[in-house]
């Protein structure tokens, strides 16, 4: 019998906590900031959200929540074109029979989450996007310190608020941040996250919205 994708499945699903714990304490282990259950949990609700807001219905929500929860799991293998073994991870879970339009869906959102010169394939995998390219809250850093960090890890330690707004009437995702100044200039922030931040405009674009930019208040894009 046919088994439905299900956000709790997934979430429940032993083997996939294991993937995430063990690609979180790799990365620990070279230094990277947090990648595990907090990052695809943050990327699956703000994914799902965006989708809600925007009028999608429960269904395309739940697979766009299912997407993004996996779309790092690749991450095991290698962090080179993990997307693409993310995707092969998620294939590996569903039997070969039950592959339809949702496997697809979610399949290939994950697949094409890293493709920033491209646009993302479907609203399902541009709600992972802003999901997963969102995340730069200070709390994925594993030090407290804030000296002696690399430029990327400044920026994210200086981003002390991270909120994603949508207006579905003005047809507007912002992404609004609280940067501490003394940590990283606002300059530090483009130069590190120019490659994300358009990939967020091309992602809301999918969605029928314009991406917005709020630092500290002021209005950037
Ligand atoms: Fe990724
Ligand atoms: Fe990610």
């Amino acid at each position: 019998m046919k088994q439905e994708l299900s956000f709790e499945s997934i979430r429940n699903n032993k083997e996939i906590q294991t993937y995430l714990e063990f690609t979180d304490a790799a990365f620990a282990q070279m230094g990277y900031k947090e990648h595990g259950q907090s990052h695809a949990l943050y990327s699956a609700e703000i994914a799902e959200q965006i989708l809600k807001y925007l009028g999608y219905t429960k269904r395309e929500q739940e697979l766009a929540k299912i997407a993004a929860y996996l779309h790092d799991i690749g991450n095991i293998i290698s962090k080179h074109e993990h997307d693409q073994s993310s995707a092969v991870m998620f294939l590996n879970f569903v039997d070969n029979r039950d592959f339809d339009e949702e496997v697809y869906a979610v399949t290939s959102a994950i697949g094409c989450h890293e493709d920033k010169d491209t646009d993302p394939v479907s609203p399902i995998a541009a709600a992972l996007v802003l999901g997963d390219k969102t995340d730069v809250r200070h709390e994925r850093l594993r030090t407290e310190s804030k000296i002696n960090l690399d430029k990327h890890s400044r920026v994210i330690a200086a981003c002390q608020k991270v909120d994603v707004v949508v207006d579905r009437e003005e047809k507007t995702i912002a992404l609004r941040l609280k940067i501490d100044t003394s940590i990283c200039s606002v300059m530090d922030y483009f130069e590190i996250f120019m490659a994300r931040t358009n990939y967020c405009r091309r992602a809301s674009r999918v969605l029928g919205c314009n991406f917005e930019l709020y630092i500290n208040k002021d209005k950037f894009l």
